[in-house]
């Protein structure tokens, strides 16, 4: 199955499936009891790792689309399933 992970314009990383689990740097697994899961990608919220809705308010700008070839690599090198 295909998970697919929305990006809000200006607003959050949504992941579309009911079938997700959300977890810390030690494995600790967040409650989630709201499907779809919003994850922050503007820093705001107060609910980390979580939107809160907090984006509006700060006016977080974030428009970027899909469509460009991207290698996916961290900036600051970390590498996928690392600590960090
Ligand atoms: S993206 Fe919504 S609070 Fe950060």
């Amino acid at each position: 199955m295909t998970t697919t992970i929305r990006l809000r314009r200006n607003g959050p990383y949504v992941i579309d499936t009911d079938d997700v689990r959300v977890v810390d740097w030690n494995g600790a697994e967040y409650q989630t009891a709201r499907k779809p899961v919003a994850l922050c990608r503007c820093g705001a919220s107060a609910r980390k790792p979580f939107c809160d809705g907090s984006h509006a308010r700060v006016g977080f700008r974030a428009e970027e689309a899909g469509g460009a070839a991207d290698e996916g690599e961290c900036p600051a090198g970390h590498e996928p399933g690392a600590d960090g």
